[in-house]
């Protein structure tokens, strides 16, 4: 059977094609850019509005199928921006009603671990999500993906995507960052900010503002943001890691890109005598493929939900999901 995934949590419309396999038969990817400023979520929802018909047909053209061989839409019901979210809800029930098929609402945070679990060759892991708009931590336990420490204000890739606004570097600014602190080599000091197991990132944004306005160097500054936030994940990591007694770390999230942040995790993984895994490019940043598979494996477990059960959840949490399947 083949399940056809709908991302829409925030300025990525996705949609997977997934068989009960996991093989990924299409993941188109169509990321909205504002003009400029920050996400507006009204806009980056008419993006993903326009675009949801043409890219489902981008899909089924990628994947060699049509709409008669889907057996189960999926959706992500949440977390993220309420008017995105509701796009993607509206397009996965319509394709339901129309083809009298089967639809799941799924959680986005959750798609994360599972399309990691089942491409990557890890079986219980740690997971560090870090993405724009989420910063978790999370580790199966008890029936449930728990969240062992968070971000307690915005997630990093939101606040570098801030920082680069204010310093002039665009927006969907962490490549450059990346790039450009390579070149750095003094450590600032900026405010480490790990409170228990959680984390918080935008008062180091203000200091690193602040360091540009004292005249250091942007190497430094974008050096000294990556090497203070990076620790403080690889830190919360580790304790999640020893705290449940995994021996394996998956990433997750756009940030999980960044080369810097992979070579710390690698490093304090390894010398744990743990294995660190990265899903492909495409199945770590936001798409549908990992929507569609999650929604595939919930199916599959005997979850079932009406047109009814579809309602979005802007704060649905991945510990609220009951974990039906493992
Ligand atoms: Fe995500």
């Amino acid at each position: 059977m083949l399940t056809i995934g709908i991302e829409g949590t925030a300025h990525t419309l996705g949609i997977g094609i997934t068989d009960e396999k996991c093989n990924v038969l299409a993941n188109v990817i169509d990321m909205y850019k504002p003009p400029e400023g920050g996400l507006h979520p009204r806009e980056a929802a008419n993006h993903h509005a326009d675009i949801v018909a043409s890219t489902i047909s981008k899909a089924l053209t990628e994947a060699n199928v049509s709409l008669k061989d889907i057996g189960l839409v999926s959706f992500s019901k949440g977390p993220g921006l309420g008017p995105c979210l509701r796009v993607a809800a509206t397009a996965a029930r319509a394709l339901s009603v129309r083809l009298g098929i089967p639809i799941m609402g799924v959680n986005h945070c959750v798609a994360h671990v599972e399309i990691g679990n089942a491409t990557t060759g890890c079986s219980d892991p740690v997971l560090l999500y870090a993405s724009g708009g989420n910063t978790q931590v999370i580790a199966y336990t008890n029936g449930r993906y728990r969240i062992f420490g968070e971000t307690l204000d915005i997630g990093i890739g939101n606040m570098l995507d801030k920082l680069g606004r204010e310093l002039g570097l665009g927006y969907y600014a962490g490549p450059t960052i990346e790039k450009i602190a390579k070149d750095g080599d003094e450590l600032l000091d900026l405010p480490y900010s790990v409170k228990g197991m959680d984390m918080a990132f935008s008062g180091i944004m203000t200091a690193a503002v602040s360091l540009k306005k004292k005249g250091h160097r942007l190497e430094d500054i974008l050096f000294s943001v990556q090497e203070t936030c990076f620790a403080m994940l690889a830190e919360v990591t580790e304790r999640a890691m020893a705290h449940v007694g995994k021996d394996e770390v998956l990433m997750g999230g756009g940030v999980a890109q960044n080369t810097r942040l992979r070579d710390m995790i690698s490093c304090m993984s390894g010398e744990r005598g743990a294995d660190m895994f990265v899903p492909k490019p495409r199945l770590c940043i936001d798409n549908g493929a990992m929507i569609a598979w999650l929604g595939h494996v919930m199916y599959d477990s005997g979850v079932r939900m009406s047109i009814d059960d579809t309602k979005v959840d802007q704060k649905f949490r991945t510990d609220e999901v009951d974990v039906t399947w493992r």
